[in-house]
């Protein structure tokens, strides 16, 4: 039997089997109903898959695909190789379609949400290319936290100014564009949206737009240990 809990899905796991090209624990594997369970040598075409309980994914995520599961369009789960397939994968958190840059895939509920909790205030870094100038009182006005004539406001966020129309901003919330609408608020519009730090992790300069790998234990440590940072 394969086990419920696999989270490969079971019936890519019986399709590769049909098509003869799994192995499990080494040898090619023809019969449908053979055990499988986490932590078990499994390979399809060659490929080792990851059989952990829980997966943790980085992706470069490049521009043009939607930070979703499901969509009309390209999401950021098309970009995965096949040995990263399982069922229950979910991005944590979302980026525009238009935003580049660190993102975490996961299937483990628990650790998502613990990063994504407003009560944790996790750190992201965003490198911003604007359309104006950046006039030099933003600096207070985002370590004042923004606030909107209809009451919203954001929380305190550090804002460098790297260049006449460039800026780094770090937030420790994660509200729907937030970085778009806080320059919105003082007649800035950002035409470049990068985020290259995510909670302590940094955006890795090895990865390609599009590629993905898959945490190391001590990256997934430091995430785990994340809470609490103030701006
Ligand atoms: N803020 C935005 O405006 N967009 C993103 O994708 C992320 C943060």
């Amino acid at each position: 039997m394969i086990s419920d809990n696999l989270p490969l899905s079971r019936s890519l796991i019986k399709k590769k089997i049909f098509q003869g090209c799994a192995k499990l624990g080494g040898a090619v594997c023809k019969d449908p109903s053979a055990a499988v369970d986490f932590g078990d040598e499994v390979t399809f075409e060659g490929v080792k898959i990851n059989t952990d309980r829980f997966i943790y994914i980085l992706l470069n995520k490049p521009k043009g695909v939607v930070c979703a599961t499901r969509d009309n369009g390209k999401t950021v789960m098309d970009l995965l190789p096949p040995e990263f397939y399982r069922k229950g994968l979910f991005p944590v958190g979302r980026l525009d379609k238009d935003t580049t840059g660190i993102l975490l895939i996961t299937d483990d509920g628990d650790f998502a949400h613990r990063l994504l909790s407003p009560k944790n205030h996790v750190n992201k870094t965003y490198e911003v290319t604007l359309d104006k100038s950046i006039p030099k009182y933003l600096t207070d006005e985002f370590l004042r936290g923004v606030s909107f004539s209809d009451g919203r406001r954001f929380m305190p966020a550090k804002l460098e100014i790297t260049g006449e129309t460039s800026a780094r901003v770090t937030i420790c919330e994660g509200k729907y564009h937030q970085i778009k609408l806080m320059f919105a608020r003082y007649g800035l519009t950002v035409t470049q949206l990068k985020r290259t730090v995510f909670g302590g992790l940094k955006l890795d300069k090895n990865l390609q737009e599009g590629q993905s790998r898959l945490l190391t234990n001590c990256e997934l440590k430091s995430l785990e240990n994340q809470k609490f940072h103030n701006i």
